[in-house]
């Protein structure tokens, strides 16, 4: 067996499966995403199998689709911090990671906020730090007018920024009690922030918490992205989970870190990924076929169809040919998604010219472009398979996204766990309290030579 201690270790995250594409809402075991029961679940699930962390996604305008709220948009999308918060109270070493939006909130409030969970939580909040793509969101916001995609990543980068001024002000050593005149005495915890958006003065409200900071995540994936990833962030939640195009997205992000004095390991990518398991390949690979044939119904099928020809299609048969009538530009047609096709005309042709080839009807092809990584395979093959994928630096580890709620995670953690630790890549227990000890990030005020200032 593997040596554990030179054999670089797997993180693994649980992708709490909200309203997403993955979910099967139709199968006849999905439970609630609302109930509190459904997140408890999930995070003691994740917890038995000693993941690093538990993972929100956040939406702060429901979806529409040809002016109707998106169909998986109807059960609703409950506050990050609260649920994340009731978490802290029912488990005791997971992470607990919220996506929390930069462009519509303000740093006094987030480094509360965060501290607050750092500090309920014994050290565990992780802040996924997201920008926002889209002026339809804004619109559920005062600040409405919304920012240019530039913009929305300098106010990123100042908020983070400020935060951590924030939290600073109140170092460890601030804290004094005067035993004899029974009150607190402490220097004031004052803090001045100035930046192109922010103007702030403290003093802040609660002293430094666990972890310092909340581990910080990243997620967006352009020039702007990867680079504020690269100075700020502790982990990247990615869309690249296949191997080859994992391993670039590696060395690209890898690679910019040296000239913020950073290390390699002080950054973990951490790809989404899906998983089906079954007692042989065949098995597996026929329960991934049903599942994403529930994950792209007929009606699923026009839909994505729609978002890249701008135009209604609901005329058109899911299991017929793609339509010969063009794209038209309408980006409205589908509002509160992120949109990676540019160009509609480009995306159509290429699509028409793979189904011609691999003769497949529009809901084939739908199921085929909206793929994501996906390890299928017996319990040892998809330990094997992401074993490998970490290995050879297409990732540090993966957030995993089940497709059932809640109990998607259970077979995962009953039947992979064991066999990521019989290969020496997963940990046999925790080995630490907090969620910069599971990553194996440092803390911030800690140097290279791990010693702790204040
Ligand atoms: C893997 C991934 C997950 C994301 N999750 C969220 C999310 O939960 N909520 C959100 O508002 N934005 C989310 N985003 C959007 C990003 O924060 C960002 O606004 C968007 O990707 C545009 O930035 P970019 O051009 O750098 O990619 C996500 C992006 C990626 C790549």
């Amino acid at each position: 067996m593997p040596n554990n201690k030179v054999r670089k270790q797997i993180h693994l995250a649980a992708h709490f499966p909200g309203v997403n594409n993955t979910t099967v809402w139709s199968d006849p075991d999905s439970g609630s995403q609302i109930d509190f029961d459904s997140f408890v679940h999930l995070a003691r699930t994740a917890e038995r199998g000693l993941f690093d962390f538990f993972f929100l996604a956040e939406g702060l305008r429901l979806r529409e689709h040809r002016g109707r709220i998106f169909d998986l948009d109807v059960v609703g999308r409950p506050d990050t911090f609260t649920v994340l918060n009731a978490l802290a109270g029912v488990t005791e070493r997971l992470g607990l990671a919220g996506t929390i939006n930069t462009t519509f909130n303000e740093p006094f409030e987030l480094a509360k906020q965060f501290a607050t969970l750092d500090h309920l939580s014994g050290g565990r909040a992780a802040w996924n730090a997201v920008t926002s793509s889209d002026a339809f969101t804004g619109e559920n916001f005062r600040r409405g007018g919304y920012l240019e995609h530039a913009q929305r990543y300098s106010r990123a980068a100042e908020i983070v920024d400020a935060t951590r001024a924030l939290w600073d002000s109140w170092s460890e050593g601030a804290l004094v009690i005067d035993r004899e005149r029974g009150v607190f005495a402490r220097p004031a915890p004052t803090v001045r922030f100035t930046s192109e958006q922010f103007d702030i003065e403290g003093p802040f409200v609660l002293p430094r918490s666990p972890q310092g900071y909340p581990v910080q995540i990243q997620a967006g994936d352009s020039d702007e992205g990867r680079e504020f990833a690269a100075a700020k962030a502790d982990a990247i939640f990615s869309r690249h989970g296949e191997l080859e195009d994992g391993q670039q997205f590696y060395t690209d992000v890898k690679a910019r870190l040296a000239k913020y004095g950073r290390a390699r390991d002080d950054l973990k990518i951490l790809p989404a990924a899906t998983f089906v398991l079954g007692d042989s390949a065949e098995d597996a690979e026929e329960r991934a076929r049903q599942i994403r044939l529930q994950q792209v119904g007929p009606q699923t099928a026009i839909a994505f169809l729609e978002q890249v020809w701008g135009r209604d299609l609901s005329g058109y048969d899911a299991d017929g040919p793609l339509p010969e009538i063009d794209p038209v530009d309408n980006v409205d047609i589908t509002r509160g998604r992120v949109r990676h096709a540019k160009d509609p005309r480009a995306v159509a042709d290429a699509w028409r010219a793979r189904a011609e080839a691999e003769k497949l009807t529009i809901r084939q092809l739908i199921i085929e472009v909206t793929a994501r990584q996906q390890f299928v395979g017996t319990p040892a093959a998809v330990a094997a398979e992401i074993d490998r994928y970490v290995q050879s630096d297409a990732a540090d580890g993966f957030v995993l996204v089940p497709h059932i709620t809640p109990h998607g995670l259970d077979e995962f953690v009953d039947k992979v766990i064991p066999e990521l630790q019989e290969r020496g890549s997963f940990r046999a227990e925790y080995t630490g309290t907090t969620l910069r000890e599971h990553l194996g990030v440092r803390h911030p005020h800690q140097s290279s030579e791990g010693v702790r200032a204040s």
